[in-house]
C-alpha cells in the first residue's frame, strides 16, 4: 500500500477557542522520511510552524538521519512556500548522537535529492566552517541539533545568533533531558527569560524561541503570536495538541519503516 501525502491545503480548523491558533492539513501529513529519531514527535509542530512563518531562509545545525530536516523540506515543497533550506552536519556524528559511517549521508542523499534538491542544499561541514557562509541577520528560522553539552549549544548559539533576523525563530531540541551530560535545558532556561518563547515537553522537550519583535508583515504572525502569549491554561493545550499529533506520527513512522522491512 502506498501512502497518501496530503498537499497543505487552506482550510484550517481552530486548535480550541479562544487560542489563537488553527491546525491545517499540514500538521497530520504523514513523514515521507522515514527513520528512527527522537524528532518524529515534532515533525507536526515543525510542519504548523514553517507554515505559519513562510521563512526565506531555514537552517539546521545537525541533521543526521534527517527526520526534522525532511519534515521541513517535505512542508515547504508540499506548500509551495519560497524556503531555501540548508543542513549542516559533518555527517559523522558526535558523543551523544554516536558516531557513524558514509552509509547514513548516502541514504539521506538518496532520498534527498530528487526531492527537495531544488530549493534545499546539504552541507557537509562543521557548524563554524559553515557560519561564514551566512550574511549577518539572512536567517528566518534556525534549528539548532548538534552536541547537546551547555558549552557546544551556547557556543552554537552564540556563533549563529547574529546570522538570524530580528524576530527571526531558533528551535532547540532536547530542552527536557538532563543526564547523558545534556545541558540544553540550561541554556534554555536562561534564554527563555529573555526572549519570547514556548516548550514542547514531550520527546525529549522543544524549545520554541522569537529573538525581539518580528519586523515585516508575514500572514501567520497572528499564529506564532499567540503561541508566545499562551496564558498557563492555553499552553496545557497546544502541548497537549502537538505532544497527540507528534505521538501519533512517531507511531505511524515506525509502524510504515516495519511494513517495509518486512515486505523486503
Ligand atoms: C542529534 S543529531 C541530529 C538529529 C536530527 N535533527 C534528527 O532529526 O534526528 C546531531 C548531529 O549533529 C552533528 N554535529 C554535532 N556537532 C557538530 C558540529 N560542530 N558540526 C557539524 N555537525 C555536528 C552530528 O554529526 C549529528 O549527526
Amino acid at each position: 500500500m502506498t501512502t497518501k501525502f496530503i498537499p497543505v491545503s487552506a482550510h484550517r480548523f481552530a486548535l480550541a477557542p479562544g487560542i489563537g491558533i488553527s491546525l491545517g492539513a499540514e500538521a497530520f501529513s504523514p513523514s515521507q522520511r522515514l527513520c528512527i529519531s527522537a524528532w518524529s514527535e515534532h515533525v507536526p509542530f515543525l510542519t504548523w510552524l514553517i507554515t505559519r512563518q513562510r521563512p526565506g531562509v531555514f537552517v539546521e545545525l545537525g541533521t543526521h538521519t534527517g527526520m526534522s530536516y525532511c519534515a521541513a523540506c517535505q512542508t515547504v515543497r508540499a506548500g509551495r512556500i519560497p524556503t531555501k533550506c540548508f543542513a549542516v552536519d559533518t555527517w559523522q556524528g558526535d558523543e551523544h548522537a554516536g558516531f557513524y559511517g558514509g552509509e547514513v549521508f548516502a541514504n539521506l542523499r538518496a532520498h534527498h535529492d530528487p526531492l527537495y534538491g531544488g530549493f534545499s542544499t546539504l552541507m557537509r561541514k562543521t557548524f563554524d566552517e559553515a557560519a561564514a557562509d551566512f550574511a549577518p541577520e539572512s536567517i528566518d528560522l534556525l534549528h539548532i541539533d548538534g552536541l547537546h553539552s551547555y558549552e557546544a549549544v551556547k557556543h552554537d548559539f552564540d556563533t549563529w545568533r547574529p546570522m538570524v533576523r530580528p524576530g527571526g525563530i531558533v528551535l532547540f531540541h532536547d530542552t527536557q533531558v538532563r543526564n547523558r551530560g545534556f545541558g540544553v535545558y540550561q541554556l534554555w532556561a536562561e534564554l527563555a527569560q529573555t526572549y519570547p518563547s514556548f516548550e514542547f515537553y514531550h520527546g525529549y522537550g522543544l524549545g520554541v524561541l522569537q529573538l525581539g519583535a518580528p519586523v515585516g508583515d508575514i500572514a501567520g504572525q497572528g499564529e506564532i503570536d499567540a503561541l508566545f502569549a499562551a496564558d498557563e491554561m492555553q499552553q496545557v493545550v497546544i502541548r497537549q495538541a502537538f505532544a497527540h499529533l507528534g505521538c501519533a506520527n512517531a507511531l505511524d513512522v515506525a509502524d510504515r519503516m516495519r511494513r517495509e522491512g518486512a515486505s523486503k
